[in-house]
């Protein structure tokens, strides 16, 4: 397919990356609720979760990723014309993210301004939204508001003792739409939704309820079509092959590694020809994934940021995106010149650094408070 040499100019132009200050391991964890650490560990391939604290919350994380990719950036402020945050973490029912980020900006003026929900999925729409506004022409050419701000930012806490507690995590990850010197981005991308009940959180409640083994079906199921609608009617070996990273949404690791066997499947691959894939492909992305713990809507960007770093220019990467509900996306980005470089990671360095790990008893002082 060739893409318009337009289209293929915009993309991600900066990267900034946020982890809150405190992390628990997941064997922690497991002396806690009386199971056997590897049901965490080696069942769901988890290891750190990332916990927010009473200073540093969504809204934190959410500005504070903000700053470090506009900082890295070439453009100024006044250059953002849209601010769009996807999250599942909202702090009001009407006033969006996007205002408590742009008050932390001192970002004001002729900027459209919202929050986009659909669970893990929001921040990948808002980036995509991004994109289409670029591509669209609706920024007045006589302005210099010619980039958009993108957030991917949630804590996902469940409640005690549920079973999706060893996947909880936090994070922030926000994306400056502009030139694509980190990444472009195919205007093409291969979408699938259903609606479904697998993972909600009804109004008033704090915590989410989950089908759990549903929803393992209906992300499998998405992951399915998506590349089948990527790959098309070429050969699925070639159009795996030609690609230098496979990220996913991470709601904990062992639901990528079933995804990968799913998506295989389909393609009639064996056992042999899936694990290669998986560890070479997808495996490596995961990285501050498991140091992080699930950060949903921030999940798959947190993967991404990974993969892009040491990429030559143009080498391709798939960008899986799920979230309940349910719908699903399959990105396609290019590697720009500045992904070699990948300064961003000094985000996760810096956060990782300074990170306090506390143990159960901490943990379960913190969820009292
Ligand atoms: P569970 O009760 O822990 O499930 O809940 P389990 O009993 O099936 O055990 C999990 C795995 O541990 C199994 O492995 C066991 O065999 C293994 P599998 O057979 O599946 O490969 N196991 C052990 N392994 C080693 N040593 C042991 C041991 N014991 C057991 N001793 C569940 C698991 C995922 C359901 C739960 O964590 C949950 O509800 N999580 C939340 C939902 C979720 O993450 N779903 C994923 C898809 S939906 C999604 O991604 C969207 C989401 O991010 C939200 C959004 O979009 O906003 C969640």
């Amino acid at each position: 397919m060739s893409i318009d040499p337009k289209a293929s100019s915009v993309g991600i132009a900066s990267i900034g990356l946020q982890l809150p200050p405190l992390a628990m391991q997941v064997e922690e964890l497991a002396r806690l609720r009386g199971q056997e650490p590897a049901k965490y560990t080696i069942g769901l391939g988890c290891r750190e979760m990332a916990l927010c604290s009473d200073e540093c919350g969504v809204v934190e994380l959410a500005v504070g990723a903000a700053k470090r990719a506009l900082d890295r950036w070439h453009g100024d402020l006044d250059d953002i014309g849209l601010i769009a945050v996807g999250t599942e973490t909202a702090v009001d029912m009407s006033r969006p993210l996007s205002a408590w980020v742009a008050d932390g900006l001192g970002l004001r003026g002729a900027v459209r301004s919202y929050e986009v929900k659909h669970a893990c999925y929001g921040g990948t729409l808002a980036l995509r939204q991004a994109v289409e506004w670029k591509l669209a022409g609706a920024v007045d050419p006589r302005s210099d508001k010619r980039a958009a701000l993108v957030i991917a930012a949630d804590v996902a806490l469940y409640a005690e003792g549920d079973p999706g507690e060893p996947t909880q995590g936090a994070g922030a990850v926000a994306l400056v739409i502009d030139d694509a010197r980190v990444a472009s981005v195919d205007p093409v991308s291969f979408p699938w939704s259903e609606p479904a009940f697998d993972f909600w959180r009804p109004v008033g409640e704090a915590y989410p309820r989950v089908d759990g083994a549903f929803s393992l079906d209906c992300y499998k199921r998405a992951a399915q079509h998506c590349f089948r609608a990527m790959v098309g009617d070429r050969d699925p070996n070639a159009a795996i092959d030609g690609l230098a990273a496979i990220c996913f949404h991470v709601p904990f690791p062992k639901m990528v590694k079933k995804a990968v066997a799913q998506v295989g499947e389909g393609f009639g691959w064996d056992a042999e020809r899936v694990a290669q894939i998986f560890d070479q492909k997808v495996d490596p992305t995961m990285h501050w994934n498991r140091l992080c713990g699930n950060a949903y809507t921030a999940s798959l960007w947190i993967s991404v940021a990974n993969a892009l770093r040491g990429l030559s220019v143009g080498d391709r990467v798939a960008a899986f995106s799920y979230g309940s509900g349910f719908g699903a996306e399959l990105l396609m980005l290019g590697a720009g010149p500045d992904a070699a470089a990948g300064a961003w990671a000094a985000d996760v360095e810096a956060d990782l650094g300074q990170r306090a790990l506390v143990d159960a008893e901490a943990y379960s002082s913190l969820r009292a408070s």
